[in-house]
């Protein structure tokens, strides 16, 4: 009898801790990492997407033009397409000289659109406008917007950016573009080098879009995490039917054809506006994450800003770039300008984490 009575006992001791202790232990648990257990668990419930068909990229500066052309199977023209670069801007000022530095002897047009209003439904300044002098190297040859922000508190931030996408699609036509006109869609941080366009304009029969894979680089030219940013697109324009867009449109993807420099700013508190303004609000979690010292021992170790999984499709990949980014001593075939004018932005280069604060 009191041998059951100690077993009821027993039990109920056992229940009361699972139910005051690891239960609500278990619930913390899912809250704080959450969001990893579901990306560690992403092979389960997320297919990969359809692979990109390769296009073999074939480049030295001593090959000429109608070698390269015929190497990719392609026929040489007898003068090259004309050639716009349109991008949204927010506001990485640095980025973009040295993106229109190295794109400038090809560019025939730089269409830019700035908003006073983030994705997220932020105010923020017309920072173009305020440091245009900085570009005079490109003035006559640009193509300058502003538009007004909608400011709709709690919408989902891709309808604010299709928005801004929508008119930049204006702005090119009143900058006048023209059909086969090729036109560069990407964000200011992802930069097709200089020797990808002059190719792409001199060449014939090329794919009417065309994906450009770059090598993906987080904070500076330091940490490159892989090869495979894909979202920067070529297209020969045709009226009425070419949008703005940043999303997947095609399956073919040139390689090696530049570089994508993401969170690569000067300054702690642009880290800070960036991770507040990005369409993925939700992954800033807790209030430490914009923490300015925590986000400097980040930016040094390579590692994740929001503390998440790498997004891959697989296990033996998500386990594989799991940890920081590994440092590297490379500074071969970056952006010239970058090269010419090093001392100027040093926190690009290896060696060099330390970030101003302002
Ligand atoms: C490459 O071309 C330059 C100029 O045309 C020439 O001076 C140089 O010798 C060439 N280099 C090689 C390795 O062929
Ligand atoms: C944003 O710009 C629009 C149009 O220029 C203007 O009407 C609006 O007042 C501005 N809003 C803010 C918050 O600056």
């Amino acid at each position: 009898m009191s041998r059951v009575r100690c077993l009821l006992h027993g039990l109920d001791f056992r229940a009361i801790f699972f139910l005051f202790l690891i239960f609500p232990a278990g619930i913390f648990a899912i809250y704080c990492h959450g969001q990893k257990i579901t990306y560690f668990l992403r092979p389960l419930w997320q297919s990969p997407p359809k692979p990109f068909i390769p296009i073999t990229h074939y480049y030295n500066e001593n090959v000429s033009m109608p070698t390269l052309c015929k190497l990719h199977g392609w026929g040489v023209r007898e003068f090259p397409r004309r050639v716009y670069d349109a991008v949204l801007f927010s506001n990485e000022i640095d980025m973009l000289t040295i993106r229109w530095k190295e794109l400038y002897p090809y560019i025939t047009r730089f269409v830019l659109l700035e908003s006073n209003s983030t994705f997220t439904a932020l105010p923020k300044p017309l920072n173009f406008k305020v440091n245009r002098e900085k570009f005079k190297f490109i003035e006559p040859r640009l193509s300058y917007g502003e538009i007004g922000g909608r400011f709709r508190k709690g919408e989902n931030p891709f309808v604010e950016e299709a928005y801004q996408r929508l008119a930049l699609d204006q702005l090119l036509r009143v900058a006048g573009i023209e059909d086969d006109d090729l036109l560069i869609m990407s964000d200011v941080d992802e930069i097709p080098s200089r020797h990808t366009i002059d190719l792409l304009r001199w060449c014939d029969d090329i794919p009417d879009v065309l994906h450009l894979e770059l090598r993906n680089y987080l904070y500076s030219f330091e940490f490159q995490l892989s090869h495979k940013s894909w979202r920067a697109s070529i297209h020969r324009y045709q009226r009425g039917k070419t949008k703005y867009a940043h999303y997947r449109q095609t399956d073919y993807l040139l390689s090696d054809s530049g570089w994508h420099c993401s969170f690569c700013f000067r300054y702690i508190s642009d880290f800070i506006f960036k991770m507040k303004a990005y369409s993925h609000t939700d992954r800033v979690r807790f209030s430490h994450f914009l923490s300015p010292k925590r986000i400097q021992d980040i930016i040094c170790k390579g590692a994740d800003l929001y503390d998440m999984l790498p997004e891959e499709y697989t296990f033996k990949d998500i386990i594989g770039r799991m940890g920081p980014i590994p440092h590297s001593f490379s500074a071969v075939h970056l952006p010239s300008y970058l090269l010419e004018n090093a001392d100027q932005y040093k926190y690009l280069l290896p060696g060099n984490c330390l970030r101003e604060r302002n």
